[in-house]
């Protein structure tokens, strides 16, 4: 009789065999943080996570560095509508003055949290409602994108992580970075993002919806195999150093594979909606939630990601997961 029950008889062997090590290192956590904001709101489905002011935001980081909490992604809200990085910018400067290389601040660099149609590109002719528009401005939408991200590396970002789905954007913004002494810079693309149901509490929390529409025209067909693996490589050859799959959980297949054609560092995102349902779970009796937690993220690990943002980084030393 083959006995593989034997790999599974004690804690201690458990651990021994265990593949691949969770650390603290390893974990991103966003953070929310709204232009002039003056009492922070918990964000339904995202228990532990909260949209900010700024001052909120600096004794949240500092609460999760005692976490050991080090890589943080920054998803800056305006207080209105409008195609302006400043906001974002000065987020960026308050929260890098304070904290300076204690920390790794990615900055999500996108335009539907500042666009009043609420999508991640502009368009050639503005209006929702009967004629909306739907050719999308790509020379527009780049040229807004790079200046977003020169206003946050020159605000003192640690790195560039464009969500937007555009052809050519991780081309463009490396281009702005490096003419303008920005060559260290990293670029986290989110370079396979699939159109998904699992955004949900996501766009409630950036007051991001779109205003009309989804986001299909930009975001990958998830039965599209091809055009999930093409996406990355692109982004690979436009000079990203860093990729990301989104949803994880829709994404677990692509990991290898991505990896293994890009040498790439490849991560994922546990997404709103896949952190989200383990609440739901938990709270309906069916689940442990810190325990579900724990489980996901070593099966990121497992499937080869490098790194996982989650809403849950926060929670992972109490998880007896520790800096490496
Ligand atoms: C927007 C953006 C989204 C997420 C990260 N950046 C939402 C979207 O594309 O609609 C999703 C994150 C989450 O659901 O946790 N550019």
């Amino acid at each position: 009789m083959k006995r593989l029950m034997r790999a599974r008889a004690n804690a201690h062997i458990r651990e021994l065999l265990a593949s691949d090590g969770l650390s603290t290192a390893k974990l991103i956590q966003p953070l929310f943080v709204q232009e002039g904001l003056e009492k922070s709101q918990q964000l339904p489905g995202l228990d532990g996570n909260f949209r900010m002011g700024l001052e909120a935001a600096l004794k949240q980081v500092e609460s999760d560095l005692e976490q050991s909490v080090r890589n943080f992604m920054l998803f800056p809200i305006p207080a209105g509508k409008g195609i302006d990085a400043e906001p974002g910018a000065n987020m960026v400067a308050g929260i890098k003055d304070r904290f300076g290389s204690d920390i790794q601040l990615w900055v999500d660099t996108c335009l539907c949290s500042s666009s009043p149609l609420g999508h991640c590109c502009l368009f050639h002719a503005d209006g929702p409602g009967d004629g909306s528009p739907t050719l999308i401005d790509l020379e527009a939408t780049l040229k807004a994108l790079s200046s977003y991200a020169l206003a946050y590396a020159r605000a003192g970002a640690d790195g560039i992580a464009p969500s937007d789905m555009m052809d050519a954007r991780v081309g463009a913004i490396r281009s702005i970075l490096d003419g303008n002494g920005h060559e260290l810079v990293p670029i986290m693309s989110y370079s396979t993002k699939f159109a998904s149901q699992f955004y949900g509490p996501f766009r409630d929390a950036a007051s991001s919806a779109p205003s009309f529409g989804d986001r299909r025209q930009y975001q990958i067909d998830v039965r599209n195999r091809t055009d999930a693996i093409n996406a990355s490589i692109r982004c690979a050859g436009e000079g990203a150093d860093l990729l990301m799959l989104k949803p994880g959980m829709t994404s677990i297949d692509l990991l290898a594979p991505i990896r293994r054609k890009t040498s790439l560092a490849v991560g994922v995102y546990q997404v709103s909606g896949e952190y989200a349902s383990l609440g739901l779970l938990a709270r309906n009796g069916f689940a442990d939630f810190d325990a579900a937690l724990l489980e996901t993220w070593h099966v990121y690990r497992r499937a080869g990601a490098q790194f996982i943002i989650t809403y849950g980084a926060r929670r992972a030393l109490s998880l007896g997961v520790g800096p490496s």
